[in-house]
């Protein structure tokens, strides 16, 4: 149990720098909100993702994590109490809704629900065993862009808390809560930017 909720500490941090770095990357990159120009930039790039992520079945090669030994499991465990951490518990539940809420299935598909602006996050290709903080470096990676077509999209960047970042890794690899998603679950001011 502990050991299934470890590597959210990782999550927590990186949310935290994802928040606050992908305004910085946003505000560097000369993006002024309602721009024409970077309307026009964003929709060009969002094309182009379409067509690159619909022209193939993007892989997913999330490295998988070495289980921890009793004796590093004994050191993180103390690490964290020394050093003042604590971890959310995971809820794939409200992952699910996290998803749709905030607006990730606009660009995101799971099991076919959802958009293809961005790579589909299904459970099932995703690897049977792997490092949970892999899907928020992921995103790091993929932060700047993201966050440039929400801004443009929803008109800001999508803000997400450490228990929402673990509540999505959770509903990522969790295939049995995936296939209670449909697409009357998507609100409908977000069904407008559908056009699937
Ligand atoms: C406006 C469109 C858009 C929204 C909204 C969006 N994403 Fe993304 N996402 C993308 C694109 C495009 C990429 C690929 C970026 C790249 O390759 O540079 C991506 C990449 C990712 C990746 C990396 C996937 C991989 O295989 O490497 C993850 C994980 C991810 N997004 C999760 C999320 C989550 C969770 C949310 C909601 C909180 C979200 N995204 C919202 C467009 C979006």
């Amino acid at each position: 149990m502990m050991k299934r909720i470890f590597p959210n500490i990782l999550v927590l941090a990186v949310s935290v720098m994802l928040a606050s770095t992908a305004q910085t990357a946003y505000a560097a990159a000369g993006h002024a909100a309602g721009s024409t120009a970077v309307h026009d930039s964003a929709m060009e790039m969002m094309d182009a993702m379409r067509k690159q992520h619909g022209s193939h079945e993007h892989g997913h090669d999330f490295e998988a994590m070495d289980q921890l030994s009793p004796l590093q499991f004994e050191r993180t465990v103390s690490l964290m109490q020394d050093i003042g951490l604590v971890m959310p518990a995971m809820d794939s539940i409200r992952g699910r809704k996290v998803f749709v809420e905030t607006g990730c299935v606009v660009c995101h598909s799971v099991n076919e629900v959802g958009g293809d602006i961005g790579p589909s996050l299904n459970a099932k290709d995703m690897p049977s065993s792997m490092n949970a903080f892999e899907f928020a470096a992921r995103m790091w990676r993929g932060a700047s862009s993201m966050t440039a077509m929400q801004e443009d999209m929803f008109g800001e960047a999508i803000s997400l808390t450490g228990q929402d970042l673990a509540d999505l890794v959770a509903f990522a690899h969790d295939a049995k809560e995936q296939e209670k998603l449909t697409k009357s679950q998507i609100p409908e001011k977000l069904l407008k930017f559908l056009d699937n």
